[in-house]
């Protein structure tokens, strides 16, 4: 079966809940009778559920960039996924770099957080990536991001693994306007399959969608999604607006 295109967006730390209500708005019009893409966006905590309000009733799906892993307790700040699915949410993004970079985030509480998801039914998106030193470094690049992958899944069977999707986001990448050349992200993707097959094998691999991210945009996201392994994109920047999310959507017309 052929994998279906998934665009995601990550609004980061943009919108107040006004703001993303009209982003949202704006995104609900700019793609309606879009068929053959599944469309998430991910705006922060606080905007949620005036977002789950406008999507209420339309084929765009609701995120949330973070969450723990308890369902509830003495965890000043945080928030869990009990409190995410009551507010409509069917994703969550696990391990973005930027949580990783600033916020300390390491494999073991990511393995959790995809444990957790799975078990509230959320879908996790596990991002993984390279830093431009690690890069620069040659070959070991490979290994880092094999080693998250392989830690972010770690004790899951391939039975667990239909919700999940992993997205592939070169530190350097993220928003610098430095795409990965499509053949150097068709690469790591094609090496994270790789890294899937041998832990859950071929046909888990084949099924499971690997988003690129990194600076996508209208004008380079037809190539990237034209390559075998790039099922779909995590969009930052370029999420924001509508005029630049929705013909990111829309790369097939
Ligand atoms: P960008 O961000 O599209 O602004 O590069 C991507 C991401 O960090 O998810």
């Amino acid at each position: 079966m052929p994998r279906t295109p998934f665009l995601a967006g990550n609004w980061k730390m943009y919108t107040t809940p006004e703001e993303a209500r009209d982003l949202a708005r704006a995104l609900r019009d700019g793609v309606a009778g879009v068929e053959g893409v599944d469309v998430l966006v991910c705006p922060p905590f606080t905007s949620l559920a005036a977002v789950a309000e406008e999507l209420a009733g339309t084929p765009i799906a609701l995120g949330a960039q973070n969450m723990y892993y308890e369902d509830q307790g003495a965890f000043t700040g945080e928030v869990s996924p009990l409190m995410l699915v009551a507010l409509g949410v069917s994703y969550v993004l696990v391990g973005h770099s930027e949580r990783r970079q600033y916020f300390g985030e390491r494999a073991e509480t990511l393995n959790r957080k995809v444990k957790a998801a799975l078990a509230h039914d959320l879908k996790p998106i596990l991002c993984v990536g390279e830093k431009l030193e690690e890069r620069e470094a040659g070959a070991s690049w490979k290994e880092v991001v094999r080693g998250q992958v392989r830690a972010g899944l770690e004790g899951l069977g391939a039975e667990d693994l239909g919700p999940v999707a992993i997205a592939y986001e070169p530190i350097w990448a993220i928003g610098t306007g430095k795409t990965a050349t499509p053949q150097a992200a068709q690469d790591a993707h094609a090496m994270i399959r790789e890294a899937l097959a041998e832990t859950f094998g071929a046909a888990t691999a084949e099924k499971t969608r690997i988003l690129y991210g990194g600076s996508v945009k209208p004008d380079n996201v037809r190539e990237l999604m034209a390559e075998p392994d790039i099922d779909g994109a995590l969009v930052g920047g370029a999420s924001l607006k509508a005029e630049t999310f929705v013909p990111i959507i829309r790369f097939q017309e």
